[in-house]
C-alpha cells in the first residue's frame, strides 16, 4: 500500500547546533518542507539577530539539493521587550515566540519566571499577530509531574487567553485530555501540536520491564485515557490540532545516565510514526490534514506544493546514529516500523 500526501511541516522541532545539527537535519529535511525550530540552545536564541544567524547555520548544514525552510522562533525571557517583537515581525523570518516557564525543561533556565512581567510584550505580539508557542507546564516542585499541564491551564493559560483574547497561541506538545478539551473549547486563535510519542504510548511504557530512559520526555507520557483523547483529537479533522514531533536529540551518554536528559528523538521517522498511529486508529485518510494543512493554515503560511509518498513496507530502525563524538539512540531503535518514506535512506 502507498500513501501520497502533500509535503508536511513539523511545527515543533529541536535541531540543536554544530555537529548535532549536522547529524539530525537530513532526517527532517527528507520529510518536512518546513519546521518551527525551537530556540532552546545554550545560550538561547533571544533576539532576531541571533535567530538570523542560527537560521543561516541551519541552511549551511543542509544536505546538497535539500529544500527545507527553517521557521525561527524567539525564546522569551523576563527581559523581552515590545521592541524585540517589532524587530522579529519586521524580519519576516521569525514566526513565533516561545514561552518556557523557567525550569520547565531542557535549557529553560533563562525562561520566564512570571508571565505577568511580559504583559506589554505579549500585548504587542497580539497586535502584531505573532503567535506565542507555549511549553504548558507549571514548575513548582510540589506539583505532581503528571498534573503540571492541567495546573498550567488553570493557573496560567486560561487567564492569559482571557486577558489577551487576540493573542494567537500554540499550546505545544499537549499530553492530556484536559488540554485537548481546553483547545477544542477555546476560540479560533488557540491551537495545539501533538507529538507521535504521546499518540502512541502511555506512561506504562516508561517502566515496561525496567526504566526506559529513551522514552523520557517532557511533558512526560500520561495515562492511556489521555493517549486516546489525543489520538481522537489528531484524527478528528479539527483544524486546530496539528503535527509537531518535538524530536529532541540528546547524546546517548546524557540519556543513559543517573540523571538523564528529557527528550525523544523521532526525526528519523518523523512522519512514519504518525502514519502508524493514524492507521491504528483507522484514520489514515486524516493524516494529510493533520500533517500538511492545519499548521500552515494556523500560521498563515501557504500549504506546501510538493508531495511525499509513504509505503507500507517494514524496515528496521538502526540501533544508533552518529552524533558528534557520541551516538544518538532513536525512538524504536532496533524495532520494525510498518511505514517507510519512499526514497529515504534509513
Ligand atoms: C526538549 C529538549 O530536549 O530540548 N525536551 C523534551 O523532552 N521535549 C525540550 C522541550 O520541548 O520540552
Ligand atoms: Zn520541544
Amino acid at each position: 500500500m502507498r500513501l501520497t500526501i502533500r509535503r508536511p511541516d513539523d511545527w515543533h522541532l529541536h535541531l540543536r547546533d554544530g555537529a548535532a545539527l549536522a547529524a539530525v537535519l537530513p532526517h527532517t529535511a527528507a520529510r518536512f518542507a518546513r519546521a518551527i525550530v525551537m530556540p532552546n540552545l545554550a545560550p538561547p536564541v533571544t533576539t532576531t539577530a541571533e535567530a538570523a544567524a542560527y537560521r543561516a547555520r541551519i541552511l549551511a548544514a543542509l544536505p546538497p539539493g535539500a529544500a527545507f525552510e527553517p521557521l525561527m522562533a524567539l525564546y522569551l525571557t523576563d527581559r523581552t521587550t515590545p521592541a524585540d517583537i517589532d524587530r522579529a515581525r519586521a524580519s519576516g523570518i521569525v514566526h513565533g515566540c516561545k514561552l518556557y516557564p523557567a525550569g520547565a525543561t531542557t535549557h529553560s533556565a533563562a525562561g520566564v519566571t512570571d508571565i505577568r512581567r511580559l504583559d506589554d510584550t505579549l500585548a504587542r505580539m497580539a497586535e502584531a499577530g505573532m503567535p506565542l508557542q507555549v511549553h504548558g507546564e507549571v514548575t513548582a516542585a510540589d506539583v505532581d509531574i503528571f498534573d503540571r499541564e492541567a495546573r498550567f491551564i488553570e493557573a496560567v493559560l486560561a487567564p492569559l487567553v482571557a486577558r489577551l483574547p487576540r493573542l494567537r497561541i500554540v499550546f505545544e506538545h499537549i499530553t492530556t485530555r484536559v488540554a485537548v478539551d481546553f483547545v477544542r473549547g477555546s476560540h479560533d486563535g488557540i491551537a495545539a501540536t501533538i507529538t507521535p510519542q504521546h499518540l502512541s504510548l502511555s506512561r506504562n511504557a516508561l517502566f515496561a520491564g525496567g526504566i526506559r530512559p529513551h522514552l523520557y520526555c517532557l511533558p512526560i507520557l500520561k495515562t492511556e485515557p489521555d493517549r486516546r483523547a489525543l489520538l481522537e483529537a489528531a484524527v478528528s479533522g479539527h483544524p486546530r490540532y496539528f503535527l509537531g514531533t518535538d524530536s529532541a536529540p540528546h547524546a546517548r551518554r546524557t540519556k543513559e545516565n543517573a540523571c538523564g536528559c528529557a527528550g525523544i528523538y523521532s526525526a528519523h521517522a518523523g512522519i512514519e510514526f504518525y502514519a502508524e498511529a493514524f492507521e491504528a486508529a483507522g484514520a489514515l485518510s486524516q493524516l494529510e490534514a493533520f500533517a500538511s494543512h492545519h499548521g500552515a493554515d494556523f500560521y498563515g503560511l501557504p500549504r506546501n506544493a510538493g508531495t511525499i509518498t509513504l509505503v507500507r513496507e517494514p524496515w528496521t530502525v538502526p540501533a544508533g546514529y552518529p552524533f558528534g563524538d557520541d551516538t544518538l539512540v532513536p525512538w524504536r531503535a532496533g524495532e520494525t516500523l510498518a511505514w517507510r518514506l519512499e526514497g529515504a535512506a534509513p
